[in-house]
């Protein structure tokens, strides 16, 4: 402990009984800014599979709503990963997705017969808010199957393989080639409308076969695909487009995947999984960069509780998922299925819903805001120590130089005084705040991230605050010298 904390920590503990002050003195919580951990990208969700059709359909001042609580810092979650569905249906039949290429041109090699609408399944109207209106800056443009044509099942649903990789031979001919021109053509479409894809993936759940768009692929597959992806994208100058693979059905999975494509590591960018058969409670074993690109509580009721009794769709126990990827899983960024749909659906598989054509969030969206408000593209995770039980704490320097800590704190009971310590040794750790640069943020069941009173002490490395009990309390520190906070 260093001295400034420990005096703060003394005078905490006036005339508390023993068993109070053993629990407060556990409540001092160590950053220490030159332990770094991963490079964050951000906090993300879809409107494939027509959602965004659907959201595009309601009143003007609906369709506000929901971008803003997706994408706005100030009236929203503030994502900053849009992750669309590259389509791959012959029509728009229920939700499917169409294709850029719905009809079989005639073969591999035949002259391609492409056609763009112009909405691509409704996602070019929310890309181009999210990037224009908003400033994202991250669309991951996913394709869960090629078009069926392409296909050793010729259909887009129900699995098949793509036609060329190992072990998948089809009387029509290789079409690895042909599948990496379509995916580079629907890049260029987005460019032509205006946004710039920054990561690609080929494949969606590719250990999953189901009566919609999907297909089946090994690692060994998926390396046989990206040895062709990754020179076509580069000849045409996406030299800059990231592949991300595999978006396995669970994480654990993924890592099966990975060994089998030992020999395009370099080419690939991200590696991806969701979390339905297993959770990131542990990193990926690659040396690039993991997304978490898919979790949502798909079966339950939909309820929009913070706090009720730990349910798989309440907000506190996504804000502690969010953790757990973060600090175990080691992932830099963490998607949510759907963000908002206008469909029959009672579930919380969409962090919006509408109901009688009113755009209404659930608190699920407001654990990821709790994340993706102060967690912004490029903050640097750092270590943290000295929880008390219960209470999960991480912390991040962001790049405009703010600190942002999170306490989740998931103790019932009274609230308690957490302080947090800014160690001093160890290289960049120099942080000194301004004087006027503490600011805390508090969620629970009756507060919507409320500003909370915060002091800082005159070190100006340790900071305190009254932490509720069932809530997530965000810290931010600005440094001394500069002049807004995150
Ligand atoms: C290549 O891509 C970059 C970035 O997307 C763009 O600025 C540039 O104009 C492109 N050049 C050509 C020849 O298409
Ligand atoms: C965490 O991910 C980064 C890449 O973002 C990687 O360099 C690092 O080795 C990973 N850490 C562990 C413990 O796997
Ligand atoms: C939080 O505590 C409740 C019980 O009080 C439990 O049901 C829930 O699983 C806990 N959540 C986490 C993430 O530990
Ligand atoms: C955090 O979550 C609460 C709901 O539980 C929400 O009302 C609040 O606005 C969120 N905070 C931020 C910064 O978005």
């Amino acid at each position: 402990m260093y001295p400034t904390a420990f005096l703060s920590s003394l005078l905490l503990l006036g005339g508390a009984s023993a068993s109070e002050l053993e629990y407060r003195q556990a409540s001092t919580i160590t950053v220490d800014l030159s332990r770094t951990f991963q490079t964050m990208d951000g906090f993300g969700a879809s409107e494939a599979f027509q959602r965004a059709v659907t959201m595009k359909r309601l009143a003007e001042d609906q369709q506000r709503k929901f971008l803003d609580l997706m994408f706005s810092t100030t009236k929203g979650a503030g994502l900053t990963i849009l992750r669309n569905g590259i389509g791959s249906s012959v029509d728009m039949r229920d939700d499917w997705m169409v294709s850029i290429q719905p009809r079989n041109p005639g073969g591999p090699s035949a002259t391609p017969n492409y056609v763009w609408d112009g909405s691509d399944n409704g996602q070019v109207w929310v890309s181009q808010e999210a990037v224009k209106t908003y400033g994202l800056k991250t669309i991951y443009a996913n394709a869960w199957s090629a078009p069926g044509y392409m296909k050793t099942n010729n259909n887009d649903a129900n699995g098949g393989s793509l036609c060329g990789v190992s072990g998948a031979s089809c009387s029509s001919g290789d079409w690895k080639q042909a599948f990496a021109n379509y995916l580079v053509q629907y890049v260029k479409f987005y460019q032509q409308e205006g946004v710039e894809i920054t990561h690609l993936g080929f494949l969606n759940e590719p250990d999953y076969t189901t009566s919609y768009a999907s297909m089946r692929s090994s690692g060994t597959q998926a390396q046989d695909f990206i040895r062709v992806l990754r020179p076509t994208l580069d000849r045409n100058n996406m030299t800059h487009i990231i592949i991300n693979c595999c978006d396995t059905m669970g994480w654990s999975v993924m890592n099966s995947m990975l060994n089998q494509m030992r020999s395009v590591e370099d080419s690939m960018g991200v590696a991806t999984g969701h979390a339905y058969t297993s959770g990131p409670s542990s990193p990926l074993s690659t040396r690039h960069k993991t997304w978490m690109t898919e979790a949502a509580d798909n079966n339950g009721a939909w309820t929009s509780s913070w706090y009720s009794n730990g349910g798989a769709g309440e907000g506190l126990t996504w804000a502690n998922n969010i953790y757990g990827a973060i600090v175990n899983g080691n992932v830099s960024a963490y998607l949510y299925w759907v963000g908002a749909q206008d469909r029959p659906s009672n579930t919380n598989s969409k962090m919006i819903r509408v109901v009688n054509r009113q755009v209404e969030p659930s608190k699920r969206l407001w654990a990821f805001a709790n994340w993706s408000r102060f967690v912004r593209p490029g903050a640097v995770r750092v270590s943290t120590s000295g929880a008390p039980s219960n209470v999960r704490t991480s912390a991040f320097r962001n790049v405009d130089g703010t600190v942002a800590v999170q306490i989740i704190n998931n103790n019932s009971g009274s609230a308690r005084t957490i302080s947090v310590n800014i160690a001093t040794a160890g290289a960049g750790s120099s942080f000194v705040a301004a004087a006027d640069g503490v600011a805390a943020w508090v969620t629970d069941g009756s507060r919507d991230c409320d500003q909370i009173a915060a002091t800082l002490d005159a070190s100006g490395r340790t900071m305190s605050a009254s932490v509720p009990p069932r809530s997530m309390v965000s810290f931010v520190l600005r440094p001394a010298g500069s002049k807004t906070i995150a």
